[in-house]
């Protein structure tokens, strides 16, 4: 019943054998081994995207702040819904990384920023000539920090109005995967055909031990970023290492079945939680996150059973909770969750 964070999960069985498979002989450091030149070419094939600039960081934190730096001068904005975990829980990294950027946070429920609202904040942004922070990047986040999902026409809407004014756009995919099974997109529908032009293509929720993919569209990129994630502390010496669990996750579409496997663990509670009187959920439930509610008292008793979760804040009288499933999750878990209401 350890529904904390999808980062609680071990990694997964072709992770590991990857990792152990890597772990034999000698290869160059720094990105210069085999197993990277097979994980890009891979990536690259993947996404539809043969000039796509791939390299590797070990935290999506790192991902995020370095795709946003190499497009971005320091007296510009990253738009971001006002929730991002860019805005909430990076510790000012992408403000570090990009030596100051600003950034302007943009309204929407559920996670999710409107096309008004993202309007809005481009409107009055950038409008007092050398005065005000200039327009930088737009970011959204797919699976989003609300457990909702964009779909592709939903992220081309929004990347519509910032390539009107010039801008690049980023995409947070540190779920990228459980996005991806839970609309159906493919890599490409969902990133660049969608108007994004950097992802940070997520693995350590769904299943690797550390590593997250930053993927460029804009071969010119590349050197910056490179030279970007050096002088950041990610370039990893043994690169082959995080290449290996890259390789392992992709191997036959692992990636894909640990976030269906996900997905359909979420879809079980919120579906099990819906039978439970009084118990709400927050937002729509889409992929493998939810924010539901129950009455006061009810935390004490499913953590009495065994329940381990982090508490949000919920209206007097109720409790809110945040759940994680992940690729790990059993139906016993979940069910036996569902029981502890009754205890
Ligand atoms: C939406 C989102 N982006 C990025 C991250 C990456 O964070 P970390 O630096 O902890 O790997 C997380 C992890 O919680 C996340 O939920």
């Amino acid at each position: 019943m350890f529904f904390a964070s999808d980062n609680t999960s071990a990694a997964a069985p072709s992770v590991m054998s990857a990792v152990l498979a890597a772990n034999e002989g000698y290869a160059r450091g720094y990105g210069a081994d085999p197993i990277m030149a097979r994980v890009t070419a891979e990536l690259r094939a993947m996404f539809e995207a043969p000039d796509a600039v791939v390299h590797l960081v070990a935290t999506g934190t790192a991902a995020n702040a370095l795709a946003l730096a190499t497009f971005i001068q320091p007296w510009q904005a990253v738009f971001c819904h006002r929730h991002a975990h860019i805005a909430e829980d990076e510790c000012g990294a992408p403000e570090f990384f990009t030596n100051g950027a600003k950034l302007a946070l943009v309204d929407g429920a559920h996670g999710k920023m409107t096309p008004e609202a993202l309007t809005q904040a481009l409107g009055s942004t950038g409008e007092s000539g050398v005065h005000g922070v200039q327009r930088g990047i737009l970011s959204l986040t797919n699976v989003t920090e609300a457990g909702t999902v964009y779909t592709p026409a939903e992220i081309a809407a929004l990347t519509a109005l910032a390539k009107e004014r010039g801008l690049p756009c980023h995409l947070d995919g540190a779920r990228f995967a459980n996005a991806l099974v839970a609309t159906g997109a493919t890599p490409a529908q969902m990133t660049w055909q969608a108007g994004i032009d950097a992802v940070s293509f997520g693995g350590t929720k769904n299943g690797c031990l550390g590593v997250e993919a930053v993927v460029i569209f804009d071969p010119a990129k590349d050197w910056e970023l490179q030279l970007r994630r050096k002088r950041g502390g990610h370039l990893f010496s043994k690169n082959r290492f995080l290449a290996a669990q890259m390789e392992g996750y992709l191997q036959d579409g692992a990636w894909l079945h640990l976030a269906e496997h996900a997905n359909a663990m979420a879809t079980r509670l919120a579906t099990g939680l819906a039978a439970i009187p009084d118990a709400t959920q927050r937002h729509p439930v889409q992929a493998n996150m939810m924010f539901p509610e129950w009455p006061e008292g009810t935390h004490e008793r499913l953590e009495a059973a065994g329940a381990v979760y982090y508490r949000f804040p919920a209206p007097a009288g109720r409790e809110g909770a945040r759940l994680v499933t992940s690729w790990s999750t059993t139906e016993a878990d979940v069910d036996a969750f569902l029981a502890a209401f009754a205890t």
